[in-house]
């Protein structure tokens, strides 16, 4: 498996929050659960373009940046690889050529801010690209965005993932650059009416409450779906990285529990390294009220295995 990122959870509607949801405090005691649970990686996702200005230089509001500053820190203490993105920035997908100017100011500044950070930190683009951000302006768009971080920080891993949603379709479409230090990522939420049931922001989704997961069928179906995206791998000679996958608390948890040990299996048996969606909230590996593990989730996610001791520096 791609040992760098290992096996991750993303810390999901902390730094992204929309404010009218389930929030996740970043609070340091979490960080210790995913590191004593033997995490390798947390993906934080940050939704920066809520919290800089809208007119050039496009600041980063400096109290906002310091929160990030202490999410990574505190990822970094414990020796856990850490993966920051673009989250949520729905504004650029919808205009592309309005947003760009701010979006590359955004990089310009996370760039800088952490150019002498520990290698164990990375950048991921931006998430789930969509709407106007289409296949072919997305690969200008991840180009220029690439060249900004690499002008302020050569040697930083960085991220990159498919259109349409980092979904697995778009992945032929994407044109990697030429770089010697990427990761190709993608997110995998099939059957969207079994992962996504009940989810209060999609439409319709209540009418999927009570479909399960298991057998055969479904199963071939995930493997036939990540062998496509480990072939792709194979042909770019690019490691990947399934950064988000999960099934939403609408699903019975017997279900849940299945179709996350069975899509966490297949990702290692195909060499990728993983982050499930997500921590303590609506998809919650983690119940924030007890303060303990969902035991099936976490064993789906990481059985009895010890803590990735041999990884970690
Ligand atoms: C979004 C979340 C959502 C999750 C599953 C993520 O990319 O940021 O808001 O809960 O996908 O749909």
């Amino acid at each position: 498996m791609n040992r760098w990122l290992g096996r991750g959870i993303n810390f999901g509607n902390a730094l992204d929050a929309w404010g009218d949801g389930p929030e996740l405090p970043l609070d340091e005691r979490y960080f210790d659960e995913v590191a004593e649970a033997g995490f390798d990686t947390v993906r934080l996702p940050v939704r920066w373009s809520a919290h800089a200005r809208a007119a050039p230089p496009y600041a980063i509001d400096p109290a906002f940046f310091r929160r990030v500053d202490a999410g990574v820190g505190a990822a970094l203490d414990r020796g856990l690889r850490v993966v920051v993105n673009v989250h949520h920035y729905h504004e650029l997908c919808a205009a592309p050529e309005a947003h760009l100017p701010r979006f590359l100011a955004l990089w310009r500044q996370i760039a800088a801010r952490y150019a002498g950070h520990s290698g164990r930190l990375c950048f991921e683009l931006l998430n789930e690209p969509r709407g106007r951000l289409t296949a072919v302006r997305w690969n200008a768009v991840l180009a220029e965005a690439l060249a900004v971080v690499r002008a302020a920080d050569p040697g930083r891993t960085v991220l990159i993932g498919p259109a349409e949603m980092n979904g697995l379709g778009a992945l032929p479409a994407l044109e990697v650059p030429g770089d010697g230090n990427l990761i190709a990522t993608i997110h995998y939420y099939a059957p969207f009416e079994f992962t996504h049931q009940g989810a209060g922001w999609v439409e319709g989704a209540e009418r999927w409450l009570g479909r399960t997961w298991g057998g055969t069928a479904d199963e071939t179906a995930v493997r036939d779906d990540l062998e496509k995206v480990a072939a792709w791998g194979r042909e770019q000679r690019l490691p990947l990285f399934l950064g988000e996958f999960g099934a939403f608390s609408g699903a019975d948890m017997p279900s849940r529990t299945r179709w996350t040990a069975f899509v966490r299996a297949e990702a290692e048996r195909l060499g990728m390294s993983w982050a499930y969606w997500e921590f303590g909230t609506d998809f919650g590996a983690f119940d924030l009220e007890s303060a303990t593990w969902r035991e099936p989730l976490r064993r789906a996610l990481l059985g009895d295995r010890e803590p990735a001791a041999e990884i970690r520096q």
